[in-house]
């Protein structure tokens, strides 16, 4: 169904938080872009780019691709004109010098008008990394437990064969949620500061999740 949204909105939150799975669902139904760093990325190593190649080992490894990297990559695509009204970001600004670079590309009307922070515990996001599967088509994300597909391994949209992320292995998991921990949870208190922040409880289902995440971006 069709949502009014013309927010420009960062979805922050821990490895699994479900802010992919929300924000595909939400920018569909607004027909917004969504901007997810961590799938331009695979994009990029699916091609085989040089960028790819760099960020590979660096994300293989649960670790954060380097800022300046990241920054160039979103400062390009924000500026596309699909993005110029209203976008979702998810997955960037994940460090405080990407906050600042965000900040200083946008200004006044086109500054950052919201973010959801996607609270979860820790003790529930090991379990949804580990059961994820992705589409290797269309990208629609599943779960082998929460959100299975009627033919295991076959993505129900489009008929496409399901992988498992290569960061979704135990020891990269924990790096992630190291590097959340001590690099983006900082982030929670330069959005607060700046009046901007709006918290919503995920360890619900997705579908009552979907609903309050409207009502927060209006
Ligand atoms: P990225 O792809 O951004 O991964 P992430 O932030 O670790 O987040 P995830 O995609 O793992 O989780 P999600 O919150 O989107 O959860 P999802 O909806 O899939 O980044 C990957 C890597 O790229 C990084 O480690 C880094 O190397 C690099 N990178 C990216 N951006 C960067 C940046 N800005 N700076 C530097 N490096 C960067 O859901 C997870 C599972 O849970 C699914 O199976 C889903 O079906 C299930 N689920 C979702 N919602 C619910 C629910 N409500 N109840 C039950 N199950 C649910």
């Amino acid at each position: 169904m069709a949502v009014a949204v013309r927010a420009r909105c960062v979805f922050l939150g821990a490895p699994g938080a479900g802010k992919g799975t929300q924000a595909k669902k939400v920018a569909e139904a607004a027909s917004i872009a969504h901007i997810s760093t961590g799938d331009m990325l695979r994009a990029q190593v699916a091609a085989g780019t040089p960028l790819g190649a760099e960020a590979k080992s660096f994300m293989d490894a649960g670790k954060l691709v380097p800022d300046q990297v990241i920054i160039a990559m979103v400062q390009a695509r924000i500026a596309e004109p699909d993005a110029r009204e209203a976008w979702i970001l998810d997955g960037f600004p994940r460090t405080l010098p990407q906050a600042q670079a965000l900040d200083g590309t946008l200004s006044g009307a086109s500054a950052v008008s919201h973010v959801i922070y996607f609270d979860v515990p820790e003790s529930v996001l090991v379990g949804r990394l580990t059961g994820r599967r992705t589409c290797g088509k269309c990208g629609a994300i599943w779960h082998v437990d929460n959100h299975p597909t009627k033919v295991a391994d076959v993505c129900d949209n489009c008929g496409g064969g399901l992988v498992q992320r290569s960061d979704d292995r135990l020891e990269a998991i924990t790096q992630r949620l190291e590097q959340y921990r001590t690099l983006t949870a900082p982030l929670l208190a330069y959005y607060r500061e700046r009046g901007v922040l709006r918290e919503i409880d995920a360890n619900r289902s997705p579908s009552v999740v979907y609903e309050e995440l409207l009502n927060l971006m209006q």
